[in-house]
């Protein structure tokens, strides 16, 4: 069974279509970029595990559900900073733990410079936030880091991918799941997504 999400949600699909536009400038990018996050990881979290638990509501008691596991959002930097916030905002009682990758740019394989986390894993669930998953390299890297780590379920959230870059993920990591606003045609021969949205870390940031 394919572990590949493309979402349908309309939602989903309008706000893509304004943060590929080059019309779009960094202030609306980035606003576009949270909200993404949150949408992409609402359809991510929809087999969170939850126990049965019982409130007491100005009428009475009502049944409910509480969430078991702890989470950890996992941002690739530069450009999943920017999934970050929205979504913490949503799940306050996440970890957020950071990887510092970035592709060279000749080989176009991913280089780390940044991996803080703690000996002993401290959460259940990891998202994996990027929102460009291109040759797939940094993906494979980050899921690589997770497991030697002992992370029991790894999620990957995105936006944007190549079909390459899919399909070296599902190949590296055929248990990982990954959620996607949309698979575009191909990568071109810099590696960037094809149509895409450009440079998603140059795009946020003002800078490039
Ligand atoms: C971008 C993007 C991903 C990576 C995807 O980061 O945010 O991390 O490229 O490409 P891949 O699938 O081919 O590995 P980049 O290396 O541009 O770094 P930046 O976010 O710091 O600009
Ligand atoms: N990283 C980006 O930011 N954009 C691409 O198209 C590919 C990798």
């Amino acid at each position: 069974m394919s572990n590949i999400f493309e979402s349908r949600h309309p939602l989903v699909q309008h706000k893509l279509t304004l943060l590929r536009a080059v019309s779009t400038d960094p202030k609306q990018f980035r606003e576009l970029i949270r909200e993404l996050a949150l949408l992409m990881c609402y359809e991510a979290t929809s087999d969170l595990g939850v126990k049965n638990i019982e409130v007491d509501t100005p009428m009475g008691k009502a049944g409910g559900l509480e969430l078991t596991e702890k989470i950890g959002l996992v941002p690739i930097l530069r450009a999943g900073l920017g999934m970050v916030n929205g979504i913490w905002e949503m799940m306050p009682g996440a970890e957020v733990w950071h990887i510092g990758l970035y592709r060279d740019e000749e080989t176009l394989k991913p280089v780390s410079y940044y991996n803080k986390l703690p000996t002993i894993p401290t959460v259940q669930v990891c998202l994996i936030l990027d929102p460009m998953l291109a040759t797939g390299g940094s993906a494979v890297a980050t899921v690589d880091i997770l497991k030697e780590w002992g992370a029991e379920q790894i999620k990957f959230v995105g936006i944007l991918a190549a079909p390459e870059g899919v399909a070296a993920l599902q190949a590296a990591h055929p248990d990982v799941p990954v959620h996607l606003a949309k698979i575009d045609s191909n990568l071109n021969d810099i590696g960037y997504i094809v149509p895409g949205l450009g440079d998603a870390g140059d795009r946020q940031f003002g800078t490039g």
